[in-house]
């Protein structure tokens, strides 16, 4: 057996099947625990019946137990993908008789049935061994040296010092590119400088790989996660993150800020397009099938290769007030203020945790927001009273951007709190020795034991760039999943006249301000962190329509004009709005003209969020929201001639005024335009 079989079969003793699950036997072979302290085989819950019929009811039967039992923990109100807890009534059902989305049945999980959550035993015993030998023979510096995540460092500097991790912002440059090659060159010297330092302690690297390998040239860009919750097929997001953490560790990387699992209110927010759903059930369930697939199907380690992931931001990011930002001019939800109760930040804001963590998450990023006006990245009660303690998370918890300095009220409050390791883009040289002398040895040696553990687990140890797989990177193979990901992720919002599919006869006239435009199709965090996909390679909807359309220059000649609305890529604070207004009047005129000239109108809206339309939806025939897609546009024009049928279900309720920038299911008298899980089909 190899290396990594013999973890497999050591680490994860069972396979559980999400919902409804018969749990499983006594896991820990290796005299580990189980990560909730169950026994096995406790699960409670029913799958939450099928479900169907308007307002579907998947919330279900009362589920709290996820993998193993137990999940739920003493706390209450923490739901794992059993269901209650999640969603109030109608979460995820669907509207109009179509079948619901997540609530599953017979035993089976998810919304495309086959999902399953190993039970994962971790750290190993071999793993607890290591950390505990390197633990005695290191040095208080070289401990804290383990809790700095540093910005761009010399290869010497992580030589000498031994960072426990290097890391790549969204906007960090490299010296030779963005090419798969250079990221390579980039990454393997500091593999070697780990493997070099006094005690051999592999770094970790990290880039937010949000959406494939996001920041490299010629990677396959998958939809964001607003489009993947839509399609509501865990499956299919698992996959997608698999090929991620493949194209991710084919350049060395072995670390990834992601997945987002902030359930999501505001449409005004910036980082809505990072949200899978307003829904925590769904968040859980897409946000654990991209874990399953970043790490490997079996936990942490078990990937081929699996990097480790970094669900984030913890916890109830995406639920700030309005005007509550700490990054002005900017931002208004950003880092905001979390003004709930707790039984509401575990409802919305943990939940989605829960089953992500059963399946051996390796790090969790705290949120840069504030709970109650307090700071999360100092909170002792929600990372050490919570997360370690009743939850037993495992992994380790690093900060967001410099947020222990700029928010957190300092270094030393920040980790006696309950962070393992600093995100620093300055001065991490200062904060080694600001934790050393500061910070009590048994949290200095509690943190280094985690961080140690998650390396161990994840096979870092004498780990070495494959590098036969960077011939993988944007593969036609990878390119295929990307594809079916953005066809399932499209929903259909109007159709009148069946005027969708597209006969592959007609004259189409392409336009708008997104027909040719890769970069607003791929968004932010693409190459860079406020997104420039125009600088990988991808199909435009305007390529991908030419290839099965006759495709006509004007819109005089055409039968059907589709009109291509967009956003601009944004990120974060910079993406948030005042306003849900977001499309160009300069796309919605030419709807106006298409419709006057008697043209079939076909609305295609490339957008982060749901953006305001309803005074222009009888301007066209049919609207389809594609969010963002990413690279693969030819997925888009599948839908659109009927080479796929529309399956997408609204992952985020769609508001119908820009009073409704808060709408979400379960308001009293919730009347958007769209609800939670509508979407049509032909
Ligand atoms: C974001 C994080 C991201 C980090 C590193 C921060 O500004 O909030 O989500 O992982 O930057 O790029």
């Amino acid at each position: 057996m190899t290396r990594r079989g013999k973890r497999i079969a050591r680490r994860a003793a069972c396979i559980v099947v999400l919902l409804g699950s018969t749990g499983c036997g006594s896991a820990a072979s290796d005299g580990g625990q189980l990560p909730f302290g169950g026994t096995g085989g406790a699960t409670a819950g029913s799958a939450g019946a099928a479900t169907s019929g308007s307002g579907g009811s998947q919330a279900g039967s009362a589920a709290t137990a996820g993998a193993g039992g137990a999940v739920a923990g003493s706390g209450g109100a923490i739901a794992s993908l059993g269901g209650a807890g999640g969603m109030s009534d109608g979460g995820l059902g669907g509207s109009g008789g179509q079948s619901g989305a997540s609530g599953g049945s017979s035993g089976t999980a998810g919304a495309a049935g086959g999902f399953t959550l190993p039970t994962v035993t971790w750290p190993s015993a071999m793993c607890q061994a290591k950390a505990a030998d390197l633990l005695s023979k290191m040095t208080l510096q070289e401990k804290a040296a383990q809790m700095v995540m540093a910005l761009s460092p010399t290869v010497e500097e992580v030589k000498s010092m031994a960072p426990g991790a290097v890391f790549a912002g969204g906007s960090t440059m490299l010296p030779g590119g963005y090419s798969p090659a250079s990221w390579a060159t980039t990454v393997d010297a500091y593999i070697q400088a780990g493997a070099e330092s006094r005690l051999g302690i592999p770094i970790l690297y990290g880039v937010d790989a949000v959406h494939g390998n996001n920041k490299a040239t010629g990677a396959v860009i998958f939809p964001h996660n607003i489009g993947l919750g839509c399609t509501r097929d865990p499956a299919l997001v698992q996959e997608a993150a698999r090929i991620t953490a493949l194209e991710v560790a084919a350049t060395g990387v072995s670390w990834t800020f992601g997945p987002m699992v902030s359930v999501s209110f505001d449409d005004r927010w910036g980082r809505v397009y990072e949200s899978f759903s307003e829904d925590p059930t769904l968040t859980g369930q897409m946000g654990t099938a991209a874990v399953l697939g970043l790490q490997g199907a079996m936990g942490l380690g078990t990937g081929q290769p699996g990097i480790v992931a970094c669900a984030k931001h913890f916890a109830g990011d995406g639920q700030a007030t309005a005007g509550t930002s700490s990054k002005p001019p900017n931002g208004i939800i950003d880092r905001g203020d979390i003004k709930v109760d707790e039984a509401t930040l575990r409802k919305f804001g943990i939940a989605p945790y829960l089953p992500a963590i059963a399946a051996g998450l390796g790090s969790i990023m705290v949120s840069d927001a504030r709970w109650n006006g307090a700071s999360l990245t100092s909170s002792s009660r929600v990372m050490t009273e919570i997360l370690k303690g009743e939850l037993g998370f495992k992994g380790f918890i690093a900060t967001d951007w410099n947020a222990a300095i700029d928010s957190g009220g300092g270094i030393v409050p920040s980790v006696n709190a309950g962070v393992d390791m600093l995100m620093l883009s300055t001065n991490w040289q200062g904060a080694i020795t600001t934790i050393a002398a500061s910070v009590p040895v048994a949290r200095i040696n509690d943190a280094v034991s985690r961080i140690l553990a998650v390396k161990c687990e994840a096979g870092l140890f004498g780990w070495k760039r494959d590098p036969a797989l960077i011939a993988s990177i944007g593969s036609a193979e990878h390119r295929a999943v990307g594809r079916r990901a953005v066809q399932e992720s499209l929903v259909l919002l109007q159709n009148t006249g069946g005027v969708l599919p597209i006969a592959k006869t007609a004259k189409v006239w392409v336009g708008g301000s997104g027909a040719t435009s890769l970069a607003n199709q791929c968004g932010g965090w693409t190459i860079n962190w406020q997104g420039d996909g125009s600088l990988t390679t991808g199909t435009t909807i305007s390529q991908a329509l030419a290839k099965v359309t006759t495709q006509v220059n004007t819109m005089t000649q055409a039968d059907v004009a589709v009109i291509v609305l967009s956003e601009t890529p944004y990120a974060e604070f910079n993406g948030d709005r005042a306003s849900i207004d977001t499309l160009p009047p300069a796309d919605f005129t030419l709807l106006t003209q298409a419709h006057a000239a008697g043209k079939k109108v076909v609305a295609v809206i490339l957008s982060g969020r749901p953006a305001l339309i309803a005074d222009h939806l009888s301007s066209a025939d049919a609207w389809v929201a594609a969010w963002l897609p990413g690279t693969e546009g030819d997925g888009v024009a599948d839908v659109l001639v009927g080479s796929y049928k529309p399956t997408g279900k609204l992952s985020h309720s769609w508001p119908r005024t820009q009073a409704q920038t808060n709408v979400n299911i379960g308001d009293p008298g919730y009347n958007p335009l769209f609800a939670l899980g509508f979407g049509l089909s032909y």
